[in-house]
């Protein structure tokens, strides 16, 4: 899916995966360390604008114009500072040690993106940095609730395991759980949850 496809989807009035946080990302935020937070393929800014509500620097990069005014709009609604950087990850890398924490939310972004972007996470990080990852997996093409309909896109443990090079793996599970992040993210879904660090 390429961006003309997210604009037309965030160019609506309404917020696609709402205003709220992912519910995994609410729950393990706290272990980002203080400092600067990235978050990738960030949509319209709904993790972007929580996190800095809790008083982290954020960055939130995404490829959709649309979504990028969004994010912008929601950090203005909600009274918090978000940089939206508009960016392709096809070719934007963070500078290497530049952040305490990075966060993939329903990051879906093509294999060979997203291989290159896992790769470089690590060097992004500070020593001690978090990566906390929310992402479908392949059970979720049976249950058809959201997400991707090419297994390609998908992630699992084993995937982020392999990709993820230069972190240690603190935790990474395959689940099944009730999504409610939007009227495109709505019903049981299966998705894999990682929290990793970069080695201090
Ligand atoms: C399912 S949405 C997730 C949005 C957000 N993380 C959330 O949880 O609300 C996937 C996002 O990936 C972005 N995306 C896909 N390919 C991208 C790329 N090559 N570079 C940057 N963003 C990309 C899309 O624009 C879209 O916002």
């Amino acid at each position: 899916m390429n961006s003309t496809f997210w604009d037309e989807r965030y160019g609506a009035e309404a917020f696609a995966y709402g205003t709220e946080p992912n519910d995994f990302l609410r729950a393990n935020a706290g272990r980002l360390p203080k400092g600067r937070v990235l978050c990738l393929a960030e949509g319209e800014g709904r993790n972007a604008a929580f996190l800095a509500g809790l008083g982290y620097t954020v960055t939130a990069v995404d490829f959709s114009a649309e979504g990028v005014k969004k994010t912008q709009r929601l950090a203005r609604e909600k009274g918090v500072t978000v940089t939206a950087v508009h960016a392709d990850l096809a070719t934007w890398t963070a500078p290497d040690a530049s952040f305490e924490g990075v966060v993939a939310i329903f990051a879906h972004l093509p294999p060979p993106v997203r291989r290159l972007v896992h790769g470089w996470v690590a060097r992004a990080l500070t020593p001690g940095g978090v990566f906390l990852l929310e992402a479908y997996s392949p059970a979720q093409l049976a249950l058809n609730t959201g997400g991707p309909r090419d297994a390609a896109f998908l992630m699992t443990p084993a995937s982020l395991r392999e990709e993820l090079q230069g972190l240690t793996i603190e935790s990474a599970v395959e689940i099944e759980r009730e999504v409610r992040e939007g009227a495109f993210h709505t019903g049981r879904a299966a998705t894999v949850q990682a929290i990793a660090r970069r080695p201090a």
